[in-house]
């Protein structure tokens, strides 16, 4: 498995993926203009030509807001989630990013233990933040240099 920066070929995969896992997925549009906007950096893990997961974070005044983490529900619990977020947090270090933050939902325990262990902390509650089910977020931080 390899950990590259996301191409524009890499959509019709991406895109399925996060129809299969999100229920307010992000359009192939949205993707594309994340893909042209400088500062903002994404990641694919790709295995064979099968994208297994994707990351991103868009960078402003020295900090990246983390926006879409997802890996293929039979990939799982192997590592893989651990790894791009890894590669995407050294990605940051080297443009200068060291802090980040994300949102999750409060129920997602997978995810939070994940971020916990990477050195995220809750920072805050956003009420309601998710719909679909509606749900309350924890707002996650995570500070390179304290
Ligand atoms: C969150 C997600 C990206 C993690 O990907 P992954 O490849 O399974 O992650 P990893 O294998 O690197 O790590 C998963 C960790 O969660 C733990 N875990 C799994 N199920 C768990 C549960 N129900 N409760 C607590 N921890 C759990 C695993 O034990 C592992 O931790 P460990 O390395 O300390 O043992 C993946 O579950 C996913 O795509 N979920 C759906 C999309 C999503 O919710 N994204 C986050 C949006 S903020």
């Amino acid at each position: 498995m390899k950990i590259r920066s996301m191409k524009e070929e890499d959509l019709d995969q991406v895109v399925a993926l996060e129809q299969a896992v999100f229920s307010q997925p992000w359009s192939r549009e949205s993707f594309e203009a994340e893909l042209a906007a400088a500062g903002h950096c994404y990641l694919v893990a790709e295995e064979e030509g099968q994208i297994l997961g994707y990351c991103g974070y868009c960078g402003v005044t020295g900090e990246g807001q983390i926006y879409n983490v997802a890996v293929k529900k039979e990939a799982r619990n192997q590592g893989i989630g651990r790894q791009i977020l890894k590669a995407l947090l050294q990605s940051g270090r080297v443009a200068g990013i060291e802090d980040f933050t994300l949102e999750v939902r409060i129920g997602n325990q997978p995810a939070i233990h994940l971020y916990q262990s990477l050195g995220f902390e809750t920072a805050g509650i956003r009420k309601a933040f998710y719909q679909k089910p509606t749900e309350d977020a924890l707002i996650m931080w995570r500070y390179g240099k304290k």
